[in-house]
């Protein structure tokens, strides 16, 4: 038997019907006419996120805690010819998830992408964690993802009831965001690494509960990404939670043993992150689901 033909991609450019490239973003497939649901929108990884989907096509509901830059983030979209809305609120607010579904139904009709990104750190060693600090770590990156799937699992299902019985196949995308110190463990993250070992749970979890309703539920967890969460400690960095100001950053002694740890020495982008999460967004996932995909430069904590 012959090997079959090689695509040096040369031929590409003359091949539009077999290689359809997408114009806006260069990669081979389209979101065209897809709803997204970005949290944490509004800056780093999120906003990455969100700019990715909305330049491969789908239209994008930017969340975030901090309206401001949840506005920044859709008017970015928004000036590249993309579509956006945007609905400021914070995730751990029991009501919010269902707003949130509702409010992505109303600005496109439908909802076919959920990427969880929405958190923050809130460190310390374990004798000095206190109860708040462990429950707002599980509250914001697990118990969130869990009522925002929930509040959507209505839409979801009776949706595909429906295309399953007219024909074509029509696959939606979950992304929870996890972390390596959720795979990992890391040391002054006991309630932030059982968070984020617990989203694993549940994407793995729903992966199995949506499978027959073609949902793909994957996660990405992250390494060291160059965003506000981690940049070096100086006090200044901050995050208002329920009108506390929390810090936000890593020791710098810390941030440079991880750059040294890491096999490709540095830490990523939040476009490099938002890259990974896109593979979770696209048809070329469409057979994958339940799986981790660390995007960590080859750190492991
Ligand atoms: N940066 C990293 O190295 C890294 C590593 C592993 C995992 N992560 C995860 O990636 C995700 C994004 O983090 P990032 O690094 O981009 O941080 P970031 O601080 O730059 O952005 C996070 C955004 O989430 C928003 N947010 C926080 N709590 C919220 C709430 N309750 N409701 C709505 N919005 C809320 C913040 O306002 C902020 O805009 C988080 O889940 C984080 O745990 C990041």
């Amino acid at each position: 038997m012959r090997d079959a033909p090689v695509d040096s991609g040369e031929n590409r450019g003359q091949r539009p019907g077999n290689f359809r490239l997408c114009y806006k973003s260069s990669v081979p497939f389209s979101l065209d006419g897809k709803s997204a649901l970005v949290t944490g929108a509004g800056r780093g990884i999120g906003r990455a996120i969100a700019l990715r989907l909305a330049a491969s096509g789908a239209a994008v509901m930017v969340n975030d805690l901090d309206s401001e830059p949840a506005a920044g983030t859709a008017g970015l979209i928004r000036s590249s010819g993309g579509q956006a809305a945007m609905l400021a609120g914070d995730v751990t607010d029991p009501a919010f998830p269902q707003q949130l579904v509702d409010a992505t139904l109303a600005a496109s009709g439908s909802i076919d992408i959920i990427v969880n990104n929405a958190g923050y750190t809130w460190d310390n060693v374990i004798q000095k964690m206190t109860d708040e600090q462990f429950d707002a770590m599980i509250a914001v990156h697990l118990t969130a993802p869990f009522r925002i799937l929930r509040a959507a699992s209505a839409y979801l299902r009776e949706t595909a009831k429906r295309e399953l019985a007219e024909g074509p196949r029509v696959m939606r995308k979950v992304v929870n965001i996890t972390s390596i110190s959720g795979t990992d463990g890391n040391p002054g993250q006991a309630g932030y690494s059982s968070a984020k070992a617990g989203i694993i749970g549940l994407t793995k979890t729903l992966a199995k509960e949506w499978g027959r309703y073609n949902i793909n539920v994957n996660a990405v967890g992250f390494g060291l990404i160059e965003t506000r969460l981690t940049q070096a400690l100086s006090g200044d960095a901050s995050i208002d939670i329920a009108g506390r100001k929390i810090a936000v950053g890593v020791q710098p002694k810390a941030l440079e043993a991880i750059r040294q740890t890491c096999p490709l020495e540095r830490a990523g982008t939040p476009d490099e992150a938002a890259g990974a999460v896109l593979f979770f967004c696209s048809p070329l996932s469409d057979y994958v689901t339940g799986e981790v995909l660390l995007c960590s430069g080859g750190l492991h904590f």
